[in-house]
């Protein structure tokens, strides 16, 4: 493979900022292992870009600070970025406007992506099935759509905001108190909740890789130790990641094929993980991230292992796949 001269893009403003950082970090190890030029930028809490060689002057605006953080100018910039303003077609946006290659999803895909209620209607255009819930608008009486929800999906109820990730902010309670009050934290946040059926299940997960059409890899299961799978247990090791899950040949093969089918009806492109559970016979697709974890020990690099792709591989094979992207989509 050529060696290309990469800026890797990390931390930024979401809640997702630390796991970024690690993601990041990681990321530009690898590329340096294989020989590529590759220069961290760490997108500030303030939304500023840093390059460590390439400080920006004081008083330098967000846009300033961009032109400044990508020296020397990248062939491709690798996002390695979660959650809002990240993940979610915002940076891949600029990135286009500028004329610069980028890792994963395209602008669409990755804001479709980070909208669990949009994403979710084009899943069930495409025959999948999602679990039953409620939407939550600003407008709305929180009260009456928990009650609705009660009567329809009964106790307990999972709640989450429709724009996050990691498990931030998901709860799972039968106390219509402590849902109100945790849901009124959401929406001040968040612009859109969901208010979900509890599905006591097997967690399954399913990375991908590819553009179009992309290979699924071996499907994962997941026991956390808790009551589900929450931003700590996302984290601290405590989870039980098995792979290939134990499940049925014939589960496995539905549930990767669930995840192309959500993959391409998205638009998604180089890699992506679309997080399922397996309850009564049926396949639940809870959600499609555009940009997962990416440190050694993250769900997609475990599964890829066990497919034969060892980490360094898997970064540099998502750096070809952007290019390839780019290259055609360009060419058209
Ligand atoms: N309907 C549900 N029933 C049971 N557990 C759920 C449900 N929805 C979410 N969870 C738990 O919460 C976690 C996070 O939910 P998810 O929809 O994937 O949001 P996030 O974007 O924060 O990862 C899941 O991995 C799972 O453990
Ligand atoms: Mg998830």
């Amino acid at each position: 493979m050529n060696k290309y001269t990469v800026a890797v893009l990390m931390g930024g403003q979401s809640g997702e900022r630390e796991v970024s950082l690690a993601s990041g970090s990681m990321v530009l190890d690898a590329l340096l292992s294989k020989g590529h030029r590759a220069y961290a930028v760490e997108i500030t809490e303030q939304g500023l870009w840093w390059n460590r060689d390439h400080p920006f002057p004081e008083n330098s605006t967000i846009l300033e600070s961009v032109a400044n953080a990508l020296k020397p100018r990248p062939d491709i910039v690798f996002v390695a970025l979660h959650g809002p303003k990240g993940e979610d077609g915002t940076v891949q946006g600029l990135l286009e406007i500028a004329g610069i290659p980028y890792t994963g999803s395209g602008v669409l895909a990755s804001a479709l992506g980070m909208d669990k209620h949009r994403s979710r209607l084009i899943f069930k255009e495409h025959g999948l099935v999602v679990p039953p819930y409620i939407l939550l608008e600003q407008e709305d009486s929180i009260e009456e759509k928990l009650e609705q929800a009660k009567g329809r999906f009964g106790l307990p109820l999972v709640i989450k905001p429709n724009d996050s990730g990691s498990s931030l902010m998901v709860a799972i309670s039968s106390s219509l108190e402590q849902l109100e009050s945790a849901l009124e934290e959401i929406l001040s946040i968040s612009s859109k909740a969901l208010i979900e059926k509890y599905l006591p299940g097997k967690e399954i997960t399913v990375p991908l890789i590819g553009n179009d059409p992309p290979q699924p890899l071996p499907v994962i299961e997941i026991i956390p130790p808790g009551l589900f799978f929450d931003y700590q247990s996302k984290y601290d090791g405590s989870t039980k990641e098995i792979c290939p899950a134990r499940i049925k040949e014939e589960v496995a093969s539905k549930a990767q094929e669930i995840a192309v089918v959500a993959f391409q009806a998205l638009g998604c492109r180089g890699f992506a993980r679309a997080d399922m559970i397996y309850f009564e016979e049926e396949i639940y697709l809870l959600e499609i991230n555009t940009i997962p974890g990416l440190t050694k020990e993250s769900l997609l690099p475990k599964s890829a292992r066990v497919a034969g792709f060892e980490f360094s591989d898997l970064i540099e094979k998502i750096v070809e796949l952007g290019l390839i992207s780019w290259n055609s989509k360009n060419d058209t």
